[in-house]
């Protein structure tokens, strides 16, 4: 009967999560679906506590142990989440991803000392899940520090010498080990040894990654954390867990799938290929021009004005600057003055996936004025003017003519096909690649330099006067 209870328990978790992740597809409904699943792993935890009972009935639950675990983790995740800036939040991200694969791999270390391997006969499948959960996690509990501190600027992009071959001997090395303990060679050395070697391969692993491939890596993280937890599930057959995980596992599979689309990049080759950092990528203007035309507020008013089509390009900039609520102040002046303005959203635009949708949303953009790159970009040739607000890297055209350069190939917004560009920014400063951008050299651009809700603020009161 209890079991029962608990099956319930767990299939309810289960489905709340299906319903959630649903629900975070769209920004309208993303708050309430994240509610909604945070409401059904309350349920799985409460129903593991007071109704689960250990295989091993010698054991008991160490009551006070688990109490202290929950205030500790609720008080520090609370704190974190209540002072991250908007613009950290994939760093905060990384860090609980961290967690969650250091959950993982703890969890295989405590089963290991319930285990008897030579007790058992034959293929211990038990075993290998746990091997694979201690593997998977630990991988993505380094390589997510790793990528945290990267995202954070605490830690710089390093290529090792002959990195690409040290990790592949450190990938059989892990995989060796994992088939000769399964084989019945099982000692608590080798099982710390692996341990060992894939915390250090999760380091080596992301630390040449960088620049603009990061968001791959990032999700690629995600979903390994999510196969650890499922391992971890499997374990305890705890059906939430395994349902939670395998979610997490394929939703992050299927992000990085997209952002490797949205990049024009396949996975070996992020990778593989180590680069995106510190690659320079030098200013080639058209004809080698490197003369930076200025715009005045006044006149980009009146330039603004007396368009019939605008189309705004938000990019990091406007979420350091929190200029997304005079940016939808201008546009509505805009539209009253009957210009057409949308709003064209690059796949990675910003420092996460949906960055620009959910900052948009904050402001009460309305949904309908965002226009995804495929289907903005052949609209840009008959678009009299973009304003592109603090973003950089999305709109590079050395992405499409430069072969050299480390984003070479990824897809952009084809910005530089409008009558006139402008660009809000405070400096000449690079973007996250790390490259200059040949755009900003263009006859047709003019730049606006100036913190970016600063230009706003001045140019709607000029746009009123208009
Ligand atoms: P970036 O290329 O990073 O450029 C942002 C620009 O904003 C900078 O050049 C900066 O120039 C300007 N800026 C910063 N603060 C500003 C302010 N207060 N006011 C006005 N301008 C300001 O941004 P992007 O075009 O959105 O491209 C995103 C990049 O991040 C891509 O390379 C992408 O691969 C990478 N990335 C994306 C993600 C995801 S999933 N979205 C995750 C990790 C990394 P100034 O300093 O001169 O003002």
């Amino acid at each position: 009967m209890t079991l029962n209870i608990l099956e319930i328990a767990y299939l309810i978790a289960s489905l709340t999560f299906v319903i959630g992740l649903k629900m975070l597809s769209h920004p309208e409904s993303a708050r309430k679906g994240n509610l909604i699943a945070a409401v059904g792993m309350l349920i799985a935890v409460i129903a593991t506590i007071t109704i689960y009972q250990p295989f091993d009935n010698s054991k008991t639950l160490n009551y006070g142990l688990i109490a202290l675990g929950l205030v500790v983790g609720t008080i520090i995740g609370t704190m974190m989440a209540k002072k991250v800036k908007m613009t950290a939040m994939p760093q905060m991200v990384s860090f609980f991803n961290g967690m969650g694969g250091a959950c993982a791999a703890l969890i295989a270390v405590i089963e290991y000392q319930n285990h008897n391997t030579s007790a058992s006969l034959g293929f211990d499948g038990e075993f290998l899940v746990m091997l694979l959960g201690l593997i998977i996690g630990s991988v993505s509990f380094s390589g997510s520090l790793i990528a945290y501190g990267k995202l954070e600027g605490k830690i710089k992009d390093f290529v090792l010498p002959m990195n690409q071959v040290v990790n592949m001997l450190m990938l059989a090395t892990i995989l060796g080990l994992t088939v000769y303990q399964m084989l019945g060679n099982d000692s608590t050395p080798l099982f710390y040894g692996l341990l060992a070697i894939s915390l250090i391969y999760g380091v080596l692993f992301v630390m040449p990654i960088g620049g603009a491939d990061m968001p791959v890596v990032i999700s690629l993280l995600n979903s390994f954390t999510g196969v650890a937890a499922a391992f971890g599930g499997f374990l305890y057959s705890n059906k939430a867990m395994l349902t939670g995980g395998i979610l997490v596992g394929s939703a992050g599979t299927i992000l990085t799938i997209l952002m490797c689309k949205a990049m024009n990049r396949s996975l070996t080759n992020v990778l593989l290929g180590a680069f995106g950092g510190n690659a320079s990528g030098g200013p080639k203007g058209e004809a080698g021009d490197q003369t930076v035309r200025e715009i005045s507020i006044t006149d980009t008013a009146v330039l603004l004005s007396y368009s019939q089509q605008v189309v705004i390009v938000p990019g990091y900039g406007l979420a350091v600057a929190q200029a997304q609520h005079i940016c939808h102040e201008l546009e509505k002046l805009l539209e009253e003055k009957g210009v057409t303005v949308n709003y064209a959203i690059h796949p990675v635009a910003g420092r996460m996936p949906g960055h620009m949708n959910v900052l948009l949303a904050e402001a009460d953009v309305p949904y309908e004025r965002l226009q995804e790159m495929e289907e903005i970009n052949p609209k840009l040739a008959s678009t009299d003017v973009v304003v592109v607000i603090g973003a950089n890297d999305v709109v590079n055209p050395a992405a499409k003519n430069d072969s050299s350069s480390p984003i070479y190939g990824m897809p952009i917004l084809e910005v530089d096909q409008a009558k006139n560009v402008i660009i809000l920014k405070r400096g000449m400063s690079a973007g996250y690649a790390g490259i200059e951008n040949e755009l900003f050299f263009y006859p047709k651009t003019r730049m606006l330099f100036g913190d970016a809700k600063d230009s706003l603020q001045k140019l709607t009161s000029e746009v009123k006067e208009v």
